[in-house]
C-alpha cells in the first residue's frame, strides 16, 4: 500500500492542528488523508481506493456524494441559506417528515450535532423533573459534553467506577451521571431505588453501536420504560446512530417502545451536518423557542439550508425507494457469509449486527454488555481490520468498531468483501 502522499500531507496537518485530525478518534494508524468520496468508495491522497463500510461512523446510508441529495442541497443553496430569524420552508418540511415518521416525535427542534441534541435532551429532562441525576450505560456514547462523557470505551479495570472521558470536566456533572450495565434491568432498578426521587432521565443507545452491536434483550427496553414511568423520569433514546438507519421511524419503531425524548443525527441527512431532538409535546413546549418556555434552545446555524435540504432529500429517498429492504438484505448476506467463513476456518467468533450493521467479535460467546467484550481478542480484531484496509476494504482498525452497509453497496461488493475476509483470515491463521 503506497502511502507517500498521505504521510507527507499528514506531517503538514500536524503543523497546524494538534495531532493533525479534528476529532480524537480519527487519529488512527495508518494516517490517511482523504481526497475523494464517491458512492461506496473513498480515496486517499495516494489514490488508494477503499470500499467503505466505515461510513464516517454511520451517516452514509445512501452512499457518498449521493446525486439526489447533493442536487437538492445545491438547488436549495441557489435560492436560500440562513436567516437567524423566523423559520424557513425547508425547516417546516423537514419537521413535518420527522414528526410523521418517528413515533415519539410530537415536536422536533433542529441543531447541528448529536452532542448538542443529547445536551438539550438532558437539560430539558432536568427542567421538567426538577431532578439532577441521569443514568447512562457503560460503553454507550452520547457526545462530548460533561453530562455524558463518562464510562465510554473504558479501560477494563475502570468498569464499575466513574470513568470521566476528559480532563477538565465538572466534578458535579460526573457525580450526577450514574452508570448502569446494558441489558441488566436489575442494576437499573437498584439505581432508581438507591437514588429515589433524584433521577431526571435515563439516556440510552437502544442498540449500543458505539461498542459495535449489542442487541437489547427481550423486555429490556420495555423494562426501562416501566422504570422511568414509575420513577417520574424521562426516557431518552439516543438514536443518533439507529435513527433512520434501522428504520425511517428509528429503532423505537421496531422495538415498539416509545421514549419521551429522542435524539437524531447521522443517517438523517446522509453525511450533511444536522441533528435533532424530538419528543412529546408537553416536554418539547418547555423549550424557549415557544413563548413562555423556560429551557434555552439556540444555535446560529440551526436549521441551515444545507442540513435541512439534505435531510429532506435523504428521507425522501427512504420514503420512495426500498432503502431498508436493500441494506437489510445485504447486511444479512454479509453476516451469514462471515459466519460461514469463520466456521470453515474454525475461528472463534461472534458475528453481531442488525440490518445494515455488522461486526465480528473474536470471542466465543454472545456479548450482552460492554463488560463481556473484554473477551474479544482486541489485537486480532485490529490486525484483521488493518489487513482488510490493505486489501482496499475500509473498516477503521480500532477495537470494537462497527461497519455499515449503504444503499449504494451491491451484491458484488459483499461477495468481494467476503472473499477478502476469507483470504485475510487464512493468512492470519497461519
Ligand atoms: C449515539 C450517539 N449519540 C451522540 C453522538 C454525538 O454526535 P456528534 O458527534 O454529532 O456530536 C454520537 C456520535 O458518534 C453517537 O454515536
Amino acid at each position: 500500500m503506497k502511502l507517500e502522499q498521505n504521510d507527507r500531507l499528514f506531517d503538514e496537518a500536524k503543523k497546524y492542528t494538534p495531532g493533525g485530525v479534528h476529532t480524537s478518534i480519527r487519529n488512527v494508524n495508518p494516517h490517511l488523508v482523504f481526497t475523494k468520496a464517491e458512492g461506496a468508495y473513498v480515496y486517499d491522497a495516494d489514490d488508494n481506493r477503499y470500499l467503505d463500510y466505515q461510513a464516517a461512523f454511520g451517516p452514509f446510508i445512501l452512499g457518498h456524494n449521493h446525486p439526489y441529495v447533493n442536487e437538492k442541497v445545491k438547488t436549495a443553496l441557489d435560492r436560500t441559506d440562513l436567516y437567524g430569524f423566523g423559520t424557513t420552508d425547508l425547516e417546516i418540511e423537514l419537521a413535518r417528515k420527522v414528526c410523521r415518521h418517528v413515533p415519539s416525535a410530537d415536536k422536533v427542534l433542529f441543531c447541528n450535532s448529536g452532542s448538542e441534541a443529547t445536551y438539550h435532551a438532558i437539560r430539558l429532562a432536568r427542567a421538567v423533573t426538577s431532578k439532577k441525576k441521569i443514568i447512562k450505560f457503560q460503553g454507550c456514547y452520547h457526545g462530548w459534553h460533561d453530562y455524558v462523557a463518562v464510562n465510554m470505551l473504558s479501560a477494563w479495570d475502570k468498569i464499575g467506577q466513574k470513568d470521566p472521558g476528559s480532563a477538565g470536566m465538572l466534578e458535579e456533572a460526573i457525580e450526577h451521571t450514574l452508570i448502569c450495565t446494558f441489558n441488566d434491568l436489575e442494576d437499573v432498578a437498584q439505581q432508581f431505588q438507591k437514588y429515589k426521587g433524584e433521577i431526571a432521565a435515563l439516556i440510552i443507545e437502544p442498540i449500543p453501536h458505539n461498542i459495535g452491536c449489542i442487541l437489547p434483550e427481550k423486555g429490556f427496553l420495555e423494562g426501562l420504560r416501566i422504570l422511568c414511568n414509575e420513577n417520574d423520569s424521562l426516557l431518552i433514546f439516543d438514536e443518533v446512530i439507529t435513527g433512520f438507519r434501522h428504520h425511517i421511524g428509528g429503532y423505537q419503531a421496531i422495538a415498539g417502545v416509545t421514549p419521551d425524548l429522542t435524539t437524531l443525527g447521522k443517517a438523517m441527512a446522509n453525511g450533511y451536518p444536522i441533528a435533532a431532538i424530538a419528543g412529546k409535546d408537553k416536554y418539547m413546549s418547555r423549550f424557549n423557542t415557544n413563548p413562555g418556555g423556560d429551557v434555552w434552545f439556540a444555535g446560529t446555524y440551526n436549521g441551515h439550508a444545507v442540513g435541512t435540504a439534505a435531510a429532506i432529500a435523504t428521507i425522501e429517498v427512504m420514503e420512495t425507494l426500498p432503502v431498508h429492504d436493500h441494506i437489510f438484505r445485504l447486511g444479512e448476506k454479509m453476516r451469514s457469509g462471515i459466519r460461514d467463513i469463520h466456521e470453515r476456518l474454525g475461528i472463534s467468533s461472534f458475528v453481531a449486527g442488525i440490518g445494515s450493521v455488522f461486526t465480528s467479535y473474536f470471542m466465543d460467546f454472545e456479548a450482552k454488555n460492554y463488560t463481556d467484550l473484554q473477551h474479544n481478542d482486541a489485537d486480532f480484531y485490529v490486525q484483521y481490520r488493518l489487513k482488510l484496509l490493505e486489501k482496499g476494504i475500509f473498516k477503521v482498525p480500532m477495537n470494537l468498531k462497527r461497519n455499515h452497509i449503504s444503499f449504494v453497496h451491491t451484491d458484488q461488493d459483499i461477495e468481494y468483501t467476503l472473499a477478502a475476509i476469507e483470504s485475510v483470515l487464512i493468512e492470519m491463521r497461519k
